[in-house]
């Protein structure tokens, strides 16, 4: 499959068969992320790869999304900060921290995240990204450190739904030449 073919077939997948996912599909998908492009090549990812019942509950609860426990397999994508910042002092990380590199380490590990999604997608699987939770419910049922940042759990199963595509602006309104604003390439 070509990537604009996977990119084109992609839904975000909220119904999933009890179908379970194969281990070596998983980290096929880790692989593709592990390769994403980062700044200064710091590669802030974490991928933990969540299959036990419980846990999955605990995430779907927090996220208030019960739509999720369909699916075989969570993965809980986590930017680490200490790629960037060396320093070992205390951080305890949430939605209103100050430092400039967490958006750095979210913006790469967000790259990594889609490498993961659309590997899922060439290979027969189906994902949603999830985020709707704050750091301070979900980072304790992982027994994450304070200092780590979780950017999406990504949910992995086999498409038991095949929804149509969602509205997307159109290339003509994202496209600008040159300039912001000029909309005819010279
Ligand atoms: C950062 C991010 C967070 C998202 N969070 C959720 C979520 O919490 N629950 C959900 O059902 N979908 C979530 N989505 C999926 C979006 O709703 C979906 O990508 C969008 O509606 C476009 O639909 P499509 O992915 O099928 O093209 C999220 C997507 C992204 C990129």
């Amino acid at each position: 499959m070509d990537i604009l073919e996977a990119v084109k077939s992609r839904r975000s997948i909220r119904k999933y068969k009890s179908q379970p996912v194969e281990d070596v599909k998983i980290r096929t998908m880790v692989e593709s992320a592990r390769l994403a492009p980062s700044g200064s090549n710091t590669q802030p990812w974490n991928f933990i790869i969540v299959r036990a019942d419980e846990t999955k509950k605990q995430i779907a609860a927090i996220c208030k999304q019960e739509w999720m426990l369909q699916a075989p397999v969570f993965i809980v994508c986590v930017a680490d900060i200490r790629t960037r910042l060396r320093k070992q002092e205390h951080i305890v990380l949430s939605e209103a921290s100050p430092q400039f590199e967490l958006k750095q380490i979210i913006r790469d590990t967000a790259i990594a995240i889609e490498h993961l999604v659309l590997q899922a997608e060439s290979i027969g699987l189906s994902t949603c990204w999830v985020a709707y939770f704050v750091q301070e419910d979900i980072r304790p049922i992982l027994n994450i450190p304070p200092d780590k940042y979780v950017v999406a759990v990504v949910t992995v199963g086999y498409a038991d739904e095949s929804p149509s595509a969602k509205p997307r602006r159109s290339l003509e309104d994202i496209i600008h030449f040159e300039t912001w604003g000029k909309k005819e390439a010279p």
